[in-house]
Formats: C-alpha cells, sequence, structure tokens
C-alpha cells in the first residue's frame, strides 16, 4: 500500500514537470487546404487568457478535434470567437498571420 502510495507520488510530480516544460496543450498544428496553421498555447497564455475561455467549451483535445470552415469562424466558431476584429486581428482578412505556406 506505501508503495503504491509513493509510486502515485512520483507519477504525479513527473507529470507536473513534463507538463511545465510547455504550456497547456503546446503548439498544435492543423493541415489545411490553405497550408498549415500553427495555434501557440505560450502566446495565448501571454495575452493572459485563461484555459476556461477555451475550455472544455470550444476546444477538447488534437485527437476530438471537430473541423471547423472559415466562413462559420467568420460567425464565431472556434478561432473566430475571439478573431472578430474587436478582441483580436479577424478572420476576414490576416490570413497569413495564422497560415504557413
Ligand atoms: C485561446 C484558446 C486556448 C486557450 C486559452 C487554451 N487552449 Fe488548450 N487548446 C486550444 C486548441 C485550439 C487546442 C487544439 C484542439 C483541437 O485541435 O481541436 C487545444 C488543445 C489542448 C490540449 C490537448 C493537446 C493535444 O495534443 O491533444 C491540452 C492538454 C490543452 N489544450 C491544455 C490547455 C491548458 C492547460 C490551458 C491553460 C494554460 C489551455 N489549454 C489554454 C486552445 C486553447
Ligand atoms: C485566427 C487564425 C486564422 C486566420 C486569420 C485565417 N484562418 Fe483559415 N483557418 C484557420 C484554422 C485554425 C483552420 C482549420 C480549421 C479546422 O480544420 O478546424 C483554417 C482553415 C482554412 C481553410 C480550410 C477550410 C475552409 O474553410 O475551406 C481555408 C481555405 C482557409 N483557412 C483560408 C483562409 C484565408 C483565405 C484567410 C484570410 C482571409 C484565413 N484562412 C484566415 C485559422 C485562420
Ligand atoms: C479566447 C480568445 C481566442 C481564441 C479562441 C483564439 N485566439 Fe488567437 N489570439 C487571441 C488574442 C487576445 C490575441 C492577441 C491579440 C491580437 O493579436 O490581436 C491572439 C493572438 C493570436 C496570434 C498572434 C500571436 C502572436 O503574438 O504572434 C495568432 C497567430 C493566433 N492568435 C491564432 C489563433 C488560432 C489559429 C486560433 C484558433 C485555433 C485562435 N488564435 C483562437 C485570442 C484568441
Amino acid at each position: 500500500m506505501k508503495k503504491i502510495m509513493i509510486f502515485l507520488l512520483i507519477l504525479v510530480v513527473v507529470c507536473s514537470f513534463a507538463v511545465g516544460a510547455r504550456v497547456g496543450g503546446g503548439d498544435i498544428s492543423t493541415k489545411t487546404s490553405y497550408g498549415p496553421v500553427i495555434f501557440s498555447h505560450e502566446k495565448h497564455a501571454a495575452k493572459g487568457l485563461s484555459c476556461q475561455q477555451c475550455h472544455p467549451e470550444l476546444y477538447m483535445t488534437v485527437d476530438q478535434h471537430k473541423t471547423v470552415s472559415m466562413k462559420e469562424m467568420e460567425k464565431g466558431s472556434s478561432c473566430g470567437l475571439c478573431h472578430d476584429g474587436k478582441q483580436a486581428f479577424t478572420v476576414k482578412a490576416n490570413c497569413n498571420t495564422c497560415h504557413k505556406k
């Protein structure tokens, strides 16, 4: 019993170090027909956003990714919730700020 407790403690410590090496989910790369998009957790956290502003309502994990079109984003889905030209630069322009060709 004591051994199991110690193992669990080590597991928790190791996991928190593994998470501490990067912010949240790290850099997320999504392939699109317009070139890949890199979403940076670090840069978004640096703008003062909390995890709860995006999780779990808007996003889960990469495996559970729900594909969203630019048209839907322009109406406020996914990145478009904030990238509306008021809270952050708009998805109706700035294509190459998100898409890397
Ligand atoms: C501005 C929005 C935003 C914020 C704030 C945010 N995340 Fe994320 N997170 C995302 C997106 C986008 C994804 C990718 C989801 C997808 O592909 O559908 C993601 C994915 C993740 C994943 C899964 C990674 C994987 O490989 O599957 C974890 C874990 C995560 N975030 C943790 C966090 C934590 C912890 C915080 C707070 C420090 C945080 N996120 C803040 C947008 C955000
Ligand atoms: C805030 C970041 C951001 C900006 C700005 C942005 N995009 Fe995107 N775009 C994305 C993301 C993220 C996806 C992938 C969505 C998914 O797969 O769920 C995507 C997907 C796409 C797609 C494939 C889906 C579709 O709707 O056909 C095309 C094409 C595209 N973008 C073109 C553009 C063009 C053109 C612009 C500029 C007018 C632009 N994007 C601006 C983030 C952005
Ligand atoms: C909860 C709000 C929110 C969501 C959702 C969000 N962003 Fe952002 N994003 C911001 C804010 C705020 C900034 C900083 C203000 C600005 O640059 O206009 C920013 C900045 C950025 C930048 C510039 C980072 C830099 O400093 O170089 C990129 C690129 C970006 N976002 C991509 C994305 C993509 C791609 C998605 C969707 C997968 C997304 N964002 C979703 C709020 C958000």
